[in-house]
């Protein structure tokens, strides 16, 4: 059971391990990408059943472009087939698509596809669906310090909030949870600001077979957690 009075607001995925999964029955490394993106619309729904508001999905690193061309290229298929099959159940569910990262690196076809997902959903009033692609967490940082010389921002207006404005998660609640599948217990980079005071949850379970079971327990781990933010526990002497 869920505590509803601690639904986390915004919760992000490293979904890691479809190679693995792939890997460990004999098959292509992209066969776990297509089993990876399956197991979206599971989770997808599970978290807005749940109440949910804003789900960001680690979908494409900027170092996921050195790997090799084919295992890109394959990758960007399987992103422009999933926009183009769930377009019609974010339209239904009222999902809020939207992307963080250097999307102009993405092939041009892909990219014209995400500003026409992200503009006609963006009337929509339900969960915030968040792909990272082509996203890195220093990288937003280095561009918001940019953007922020070159509005001419002078440095004691630069504050937590004004630079939040900047970054490209600008507007979306912050980070309470973060999961990370398939055993790795690192950030690798994602949401590096927003991540401060989020908590972390690790799984062993591949993404390929993470289920909305496991994303409940997930959950139900985090609602178990006391949240301080540095303070002291409520009632504590002083
Ligand atoms: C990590 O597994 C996963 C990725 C690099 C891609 C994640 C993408 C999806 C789940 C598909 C959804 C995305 C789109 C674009 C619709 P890995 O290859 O690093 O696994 P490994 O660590 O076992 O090699």
């Amino acid at each position: 059971m869920l505590l509803h009075d601690r639904i986390p607001n915004h919760v992000g995925i490293i979904m890691d391990g479809n190679g693995r999964w792939a890997e460990m029955r004999g098959l292509p490394r992209i066969e776990g990408h297509r089993r990876g993106t399956e197991r979206l619309r599971e989770i997808i729904e599970a978290a807005m059943e749940i109440g949910v508001k804003t789900l960001t999905l680690y979908a494409f690193s900027l170092e996921n472009w050195q790997r090799p061309q084919n295992e890109v290229r394959t990758l960007m298929r399987l992103l422009e087939a999933y926009l183009r099959k769930e377009f019609s159940e974010f339209m239904e569910k009222g999902i809020v698509f939207r992307t963080i990262g250097e999307t102009w690196r993405l092939p041009e076809n892909i990219q014209s596809l995400i500003r026409e997902t992200e503009e006609k959903t963006s009337g929509n009033n339900g969960m915030t669906l968040v792909a990272a692609l082509s996203y890195g967490g220093r990288n937003e940082i280095i561009r918001a310090v940019k953007k922020a010389i070159l509005s001419g921002i002078k440095p004691d207006d630069i504050t937590e909030d004004s630079f939040n404005s900047l970054l490209d998660t600008s507007g979306l609640p912050s980070l309470d949870l973060i999961i990370r599948t398939s055993g790795e217990r690192r950030i690798s980079n994602f949401l590096l600001w927003q991540g401060a005071y989020s908590e972390f949850y690790f799984t062993d379970t591949l993404w390929p077979d993470f289920t909305k079971e496991e994303f409940l327990i997930a959950l139900r781990d985090y609602q178990m957690r006391e949240r301080r933010f540095g303070a002291l526990p409520a009632g504590s002497r002083t």
